[in-house]
């Protein structure tokens, strides 16, 4: 192998943030690029995703997975071409998804690396829809929403990665999708890419007389990708029986405050309904048989894959996490590495 002369760039965590993440909660070092050890591989990285849960990953907290420590390099899963491999299941050339981190190089033992076939999509659509976005979109609406043909699907975040998926699979199974995002272009998006039924804007419209008017027979179902003010109002449309996906609730995520619960929680009781949070983590054992379907959608057309692609290098990275909280991104957010 040639070691690139410039070495290895990361990102590490350098603090835990209080609120939205700032320059100096990150520090960038440059490392040797390591040899992979015996039975190990190194990846050089060209694509990073970026996800709302890596601002809870900073948080010191217990959590489904343990915290990011301070001086550690941020966690991410990225893709990226295997450079050298001592590892029997890669080789050199491989295109591999796994949890490389936001650098440059990454070495691993294989554990969580998966190959990628860039002839039926490209390396962001492989972060996005055929990736953990869609999987979750995927196990989240199908295991725990169970929506029927006719029935009522309600998603927040609606434009952003997950949800836009959730809404494209809402409309598969043959029910009527409604999504909630900010703005008129996002809205507009909604209905004319996505083929949402109807798009309720947040940040301008009177969103319970948007619901009233979207969801007059109440929602069967509701997606829930951002929590506070909108779970609040979109429980007070439950329909008998709903089901409520506690996905992610990043309007809670940059809170230095707890924030108030939802006061509406009494409508589970009042129409027997459920509220479940899901993991996309738990469901790894049935990734191969998802991902297959999610590409067979992809392939003929009744799926769209959106990515919002940023151009840069890892130290583009903290900048890029933002866009996230600010509301910047339509569909999948990807940093790709020049
Ligand atoms: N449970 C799991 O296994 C799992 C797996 C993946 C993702 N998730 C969760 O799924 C959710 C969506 O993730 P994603 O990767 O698809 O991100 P995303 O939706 O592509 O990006 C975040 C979007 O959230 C919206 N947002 C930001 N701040 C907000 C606020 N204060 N109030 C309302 N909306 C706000 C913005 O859209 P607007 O412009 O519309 O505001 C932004 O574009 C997150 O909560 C994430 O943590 C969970």
């Amino acid at each position: 192998m040639t070691t690139p002369a410039a070495g290895n760039r990361q990102i590490r965590l350098a603090a835990r943030p209080s609120g939205l993440p700032v320059p100096t909660d990150w520090e960038s070092t440059v490392e040797p690029v390591p040899e992979p050890a015996d039975g190990h591989l190194l990846v050089e990285v060209s694509h990073i995703s970026l996800d709302p849960a890596m601002r809870g990953w900073m948080n010191d907290v217990r959590s489904y997975i343990p915290p990011v420590r301070i001086g550690e390099v941020m966690r991410a899963g990225a893709i990226g071409r295997v450079l050298a491999s001592r590892h029997p299941d890669f080789a050199v050339g491989d295109h591999v998804f796994g949890p490389f981190g936001v650098q440059e190089y990454a070495e691993s033992d294989g554990a969580g690396v998966r190959r990628v076939d860039l002839g039926i999509a490209p390396p962001e659509t492989h972060l996005g829809v055929l990736g953990a976005t869609g999987l979750t979109a995927y196990f989240g609406l199908f295991d725990i929403g169970r929506p029927q043909p006719g029935q009522t699907v309600l998603v927040s975040g609606a434009a952003g990665a997950v949800g836009s998926v959730v809404g494209q699979l809402a409309r598969l199974t043959g029910c009527r999708a409604v999504g909630i995002a900010g703005g008129p272009d996002k809205c507009r998006t909604l209905t004319e890419e996505f083929g949402f039924d109807a798009a309720v804007d947040y940040k301008n419209d009177d969103v319970p007389a948007a619901l009233r008017k979207h969801c007059p027979d109440g929602v069967d179902v509701f997606f829930d990708n951002v929590g506070g003010t909108i779970l609040d109002v979109a429980l007070t449309r439950l329909a008998r029986g709903a089901r409520v996906i506690v996905c992610g609730a990043i309007s809670q995520y940059n809170n230095t405050e707890p924030g108030p619960g939802p006061s509406n929680y009494l409508s589970l009781l009042v129409n027997r309904a459920s509220m479940t949070g899901m993991v996309v983590f738990d469901y790894a054992d049935r990734y191969p048989e998802a991902t297959a379907e999610l590409a067979g959608w992809l392939a003929d057309g009744r799926l769209r894959a959106r990515e919002d692609v940023v151009e840069g290098d890892v130290t583009s990275f903290p900048e890029t996490l933002l866009r996230l909280f600010t509301g910047a991104n339509t569909g999948k957010l990807v940093l790709r590495i020049r």
